[in-house]
């Protein structure tokens, strides 16, 4: 057993932290709420639940079951509520202003990626942190799931030699990438564009395998499907005149917990769930590709694009010694039963089960140069983000963790994988390439842990 991050935050003798939650959306109640009572509850008790919308944040409250008081002031909640630790969980672009104002009141903070949208609220992020006796906890669960830690580990056992270069291109499909577009994450000002949104996972667990800083970023991206690219639009699918015509068109009153959370709601903010997506002032790019250097000398070459028939990825590792790869989702290469796509992130988002497919696996290739491949089929969890969420609460809430590999993830983490976000950004928006060092006062490390 490794000695775990957040231990120093556990309470003793049967104490329980007391939580708090912001931003009572989807992931808010879910995660942060039901999954965290039914499997946390003798080590959590919630003392404050708040949001902007009054119907939502009651919505959660019913659904949770507490009886804790609930606010639309977070000052409020802050100032009247004695918090061991927050959760952050509202869009994207707000979150800075809750990690700053607990990391201030010295709690600690466990907020949900990206950490931020731009370069100025993440330095400031990075001044509250240094200020602060709270600890900024990064909820990045991409790396607790199961087939990436199982990559580290090979990695960090030198199975192709010292990484040269990744390869990582990442699918959206028609479903989990098209809804992206129906609300706040289609503007800039609320999710910073999917090289926020999105890809701060993909650029973490990148960040996170190859053990460095980034230190240069080139990008290009373009918006040539969604938003402005059609010839028709409606207010929203419910009410839209072109649902035969619309092959995304998509029906929210068959999800009632999204009618009961999103829709009965709507009054009070005019948060549409089932926006449409090809709604004019959309200004997020659709389809990107990113070119990274690290401070070590590996080189990284990424695509994220936003409707592929199917959902997946496939990571390449390329070492001096050899190559190590896999890949998700390609329905020609699946091992095992073939995928519904309109149900592949309901399962991601799924809190359910974080146990394996009994039918199916990941599919791991090693070659060392000169050599016969290595083929392993690695066990496939895909429920709980491969089964990571889990882990990372153990990690958080527990103090456990049996592997060895810097899973827990704090201020810089969070921050370089934003920044490497943000400097595409402003790459293929200014046309150059983009230093990470000139967007915060963090200086890019060789040796990420050293
Ligand atoms: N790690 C993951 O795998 C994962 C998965 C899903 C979502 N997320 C993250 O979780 C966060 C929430 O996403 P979601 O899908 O639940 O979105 P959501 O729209 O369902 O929920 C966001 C909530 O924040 C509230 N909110 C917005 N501004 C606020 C403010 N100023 N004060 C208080 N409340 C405010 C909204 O009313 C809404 O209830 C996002 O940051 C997203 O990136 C992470």
């Amino acid at each position: 057993m490794v000695t775990p991050a957040f231990s120093s935050m556990m309470k003793g003798a049967g104490g329980k932290q007391k939580v708090a939650l912001v931003g009572t959306g989807s992931r808010g109640t879910s995660l942060y709420g039901k999954f965290l009572l039914e499997e946390y509850g003798d080590m959590v008790e919630f003392v404050g639940l708040c949001d902007i919308n009054p119907g939502r944040v009651k919505y959660a409250q019913d659904l949770l079951g507490v009886n804790c008081n609930t606010y639309t002031d977070f000052d409020k909640m802050l100032d009247k509520e004695d918090i061991d630790m927050l959760m952050v969980t509202t869009v994207d672009s707000t979150h800075d202003e809750f990690i700053i104002k607990g990391l201030d009141k010295n709690i600690n903070v466990v907020t949900e990626k990206p950490m931020t949208t731009d370069e100025k609220k993440c330095q400031a992020i990075i001044d509250a942190q240094r200020r602060s006796k709270g600890k900024l906890i990064m909820a990045f669960n991409y790396r607790y799931g199961q087939v990436f830690t199982k990559l580290k580990d090979m990695i960090a056992q030198k199975e192709v030699g010292d990484l040269v270069s990744v390869d990582l291109n990442w699918y959206l499909n028609t479903y989990h990438g098209a809804d992206y577009f129906r609300r706040w994450h289609g503007l800039r000002e609320k999710g910073g564009t999917l090289l926020l949104h999105k890809s701060a996972h993909h650029f973490d667990l990148l960040n996170w395998f190859i053990g460095s800083d980034p230190l240069e970023v080139h990008a290009y991206g373009a918006l040539e499907k969604y938003g402005k690219n059609n010839s028709f639009r409606g207010d929203n699918c419910r009410s839209c005149d072109f649902t035969d015509q619309c092959e995304f068109y998509w029906d929210i009153t068959k999800k009632e917990r999204y009618m009961k959370m999103y829709v009965e709601n709507e009054k009070y903010d005019g948060y549409e769930r089932d926006n449409c997506l090809y709604r004019e002032e959309i200004d997020i790019f659709d389809k990107m590709v990113v070119q990274i250097k690290y401070a070590n000398n590996v080189q990284v070459s990424y695509s994220l694009t936003t409707y592929s028939p199917f959902e997946g990825f496939r990571i390449a590792f390329n070492g001096k010694d050899g190559r190590l790869e896999t890949y998700e989702g390609i329905p020609w290469r699946v091992a095992g039963a073939e995928e519904d796509q309109s149900k592949i992130h309901d399962k991601e988002m799924d809190q359910s089960s974080h146990t394996r497919e009994k039918t199916k696996y990941h599919e791991i290739v090693s070659q060392r140069n000169f050599e016969d491949y290595k083929r392993i089929e690695f066990p496939y969890v895909r429920s709980g983000h491969w089964g990571g969420d889990k882990l990372m609460f153990d990690e958080i809430f527990r103090g456990k963790n049996s592997f060895d590999l810097n899973h827990a993830a704090n201020v810089r983490d969070g921050s370089m994988a934003v920044l490497i976000g943000i400097a595409a950004r402003i790459s293929i928006d200014e046309g150059r390439a983009v230093k990470i060092a000139d967007l915060t006062d963090l200086i890019p490390k060789t040796n990420k842990w050293g």
